[in-house]
């Protein structure tokens, strides 16, 4: 089985470049079903979740060429299946994302719930919710969901919560359906621009991607593109968030500041220095580090997938700090594995108080999920001794190279087949 081996490291010095966006990729993969023309993808990252979605794609027909690192050649003229393999929908529940793009294309989708996972039971209602108000009919049983209809009619849709997945799959939905759609309370992540900028450069009418209120007026057909997908901000964060606990001095490249503003703020806050240079940010870790507080909430919101990687900041700040937790209901199963490390966390439901700074020591942890896992390489970079990183699956998921890149950076890090 694979681990990864974390030993403590000076400071981390150095440039790092960010790959794409995981959480645009994906969804922008899935609305390749949407057209019969070539589309060409650049700085697709090379993940594990990537090669999922890839793999979902092949089993409904389209054809994918790999063009060098980072580009992929897609073209979904000979769609001719569309239900979703359970397998590999247990593998991700992203893959939940063809639902949309199969009912648009193909007029019926067939696939097993998607799972739940470590962070929390991940419900699909708001995305079949928009089916429904499309005008699609659905049926399940214990695990099956089949979606279908004759046509789909434009409506008003609103979201009880904004969440990310359900405004991108109803999207997808509705650039081909009869009509207008407007989503209220829609997500407004920036993975959802890249999403829609992508479609209207298929010939989709997509307005108001990044606001609350999302308007798509249907289209008779979509052509093939060339995208290149945005870098991804929590992989950039997570390498400002090294530079931070390791009194280091990173150079972030492939960034986009506007996508970084809560992450920014609170590195400030906790007395690293932030330099902002076009598609770079620059962090300069302090040895006075302060106390901070932060609380999930959807984009603009602070990001819930940089929560665990500042927990693991927070250990290392002079006082007490709070994380709250409001988007995913279990997301904290890393504070269990930061305490073996000597972290001095206390978790009230939603709020997880952590008390520093200590002095964290190595130990053998597991990866609850795959920001979890890159916060025990923080700790790990910090922590006295060696810190042994199990089920790295969950890493490998969202993360390209990490550690080559950190080994770039200084880090003294290996993956290890034990
Ligand atoms: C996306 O997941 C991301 N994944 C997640 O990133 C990210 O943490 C999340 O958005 C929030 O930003 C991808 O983009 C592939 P949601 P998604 O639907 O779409 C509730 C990572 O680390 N909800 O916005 O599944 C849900 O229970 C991953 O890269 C419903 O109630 O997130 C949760 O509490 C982890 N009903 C909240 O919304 C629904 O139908 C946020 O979920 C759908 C969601």
């Amino acid at each position: 089985m694979e681990k990864i081996i974390v030993k403590k490291s000076p400071a981390l010095v150095g440039s790092v470049r960010v790959s794409g966006a995981k959480n645009a990729a994906l969804p922008i993969l899935a609305a390749s079903i949407l057209g019969t023309e070539d589309i060409f993808l650049e700085d697709v990252p090379e993940l594990k979740d990537v090669e999922i979605i890839i793999e979902v794609l092949e089993s409904l027909g389209c054809k994918i060429e790999k063009l060098g690192k980072n580009n992929l050649k897609i073209n979904s003229k000979n769609l001719n299946n569309t239900e979703t393999d359970y397998q590999l929908m247990n593998k991700m529940r992203a893959s939940f994302l063809v639902m949309g793009p199969l009912l648009a294309r193909m007029g019926e989708t067939s696939t097993s719930f998607p799972g739940g996972c470590n962070i929390g039971s991940r419900p699909i209602d708001l995305h079949l919710k928009g089916f429904e108000a499309l005008g699609a009919k659905i049926d399940m049983n214990e695990d099956v969901i089949v979606a279908s209809c004759d046509e789909l009619v434009g409506a008003n849709i609103y979201l009880d919560f904004p969440s990310v997945g359900a405004t991108e799959n109803i999207i997808m939905a509705a650039t081909t359906a009869k009509g207008e759609t407007i989503i209220d309370n829609a997500a407004k992540e920036p993975e959802i621009v890249d999403l829609a900028n992508f479609l209207n450069k298929m010939g989709a009418k997509v307005m108001g991607a990044g606001t609350s209120t999302i308007q798509i007026k249907g289209v008779e057909k979509l052509r093939g593109c060339s995208h290149q997908i945005i870098p991804d901000r929590i992989e950039a964060g997570t390498f400002m968030v090294a530079a931070a606990i390791s009194d280091g001095d990173i150079e972030v490249e492939n960034v986009i500041s506007s996508h970084m503003r809560p992450i920014i703020a609170k590195l400030i806050e906790s007395g690293a220095k932030v330099i902002e240079d076009d598609d770079k940010i620059r962090v300069i870790g302090c040895k006075e580090k302060k106390a901070i507080n932060i609380k999930t909430l959807p984009y603009p919101g602070f990001p819930t997938d940089m929560q665990a990687q500042f927990l693991a900041l927070m250990t290392q700040l002079e006082g007490e700090s709070h994380a709250i937790e409001t988007v995913f209901e279990n997301r904290f199963m890393h504070v269990n594995e930061l305490k073996r490390m000597g972290a001095n966390i206390e978790i009230d439901d939603r709020d997880a108080a952590v008390f520093g700074a200590s002095k964290l020591h190595g130990a053998e942890v597991r990866a609850t999920d795959l920001r979890a896992g890159a916060a025990l390489i923080l700790a790990g970079i910090v922590a006295e001794g060696e810190t042994i990183i199990s089920d790295i699956y969950h890493i490998d998921r969202g993360y390209e190279d990490i550690e080559e890149k950190f080994r770039s950076l200084g880090a003294n890090i290996e993956r290890i087949n034990l």
